[in-house]
């Protein structure tokens, strides 16, 4: 009886390991972030500095109406193994977390499925294009 009862108590802490958490269900945001971006971009979302452009910065690439296709189709965000719907979700919640700022309507997996379909050639070029404007930030809330 003692040795049953210890294997369900064995059986219970084991359940909730995240370890075994890890491949129960769809990938929360943040941890889609961590799996695809952060490798690049850090968890800070920092970046590299000369070799990944920091996500708190990119706000100003919003002040450019051309920044919203940026953003969504720069070969990190497009090419990522996922969804349309989840890049959407990623990128709004990217927009939130490191740059405090949002985008109107928020992206859509209508609309990364739109950009996708046409991958931008040279990231740097059309960067170097935008106008980059201070945008207001605040609270996304
Ligand atoms: C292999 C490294 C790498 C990965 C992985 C990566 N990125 Fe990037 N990212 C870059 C580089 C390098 C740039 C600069 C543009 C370029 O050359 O593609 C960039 C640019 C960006 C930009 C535009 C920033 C700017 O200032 O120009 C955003 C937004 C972005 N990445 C988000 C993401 C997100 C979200 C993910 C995860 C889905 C991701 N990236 C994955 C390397 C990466």
């Amino acid at each position: 009886m003692k040795i049953t009862w210890g294997l369900a108590w064995l059986a219970l802490i084991a359940a909730s390991l995240p370890a075994a958490r890890l491949h129960a269900e769809t990938p929360s945001v943040a941890e889609d972030y961590v799996l695809h971006c952060s490798a690049c971009h850090g968890r800070d979302g920092t970046g590299s500095p000369g070799l990944v452009p920091s996500l708190g910065e990119i706000a100003p690439l919003l002040g450019d109406p051309r920044g919203r296709v940026y953003l969504a189709s720069v070969p990190g965000v497009a090419q990522a193994p996922l969804s349309d719907a989840r890049i959407a979700r990623l990128l709004n919640w990217v927009l939130d977390e490191y740059a405090n700022t949002r985008v109107t309507p928020p992206y859509s997996a209508g609309e990364v499925a739109e950009l996708r379909a046409s991958p931008l050639r040279d990231p740097l070029a059309f960067r170097a294009t935008l106008v980059l404007e201070d945008v207001p930030r605040g609270p996304t809330d």
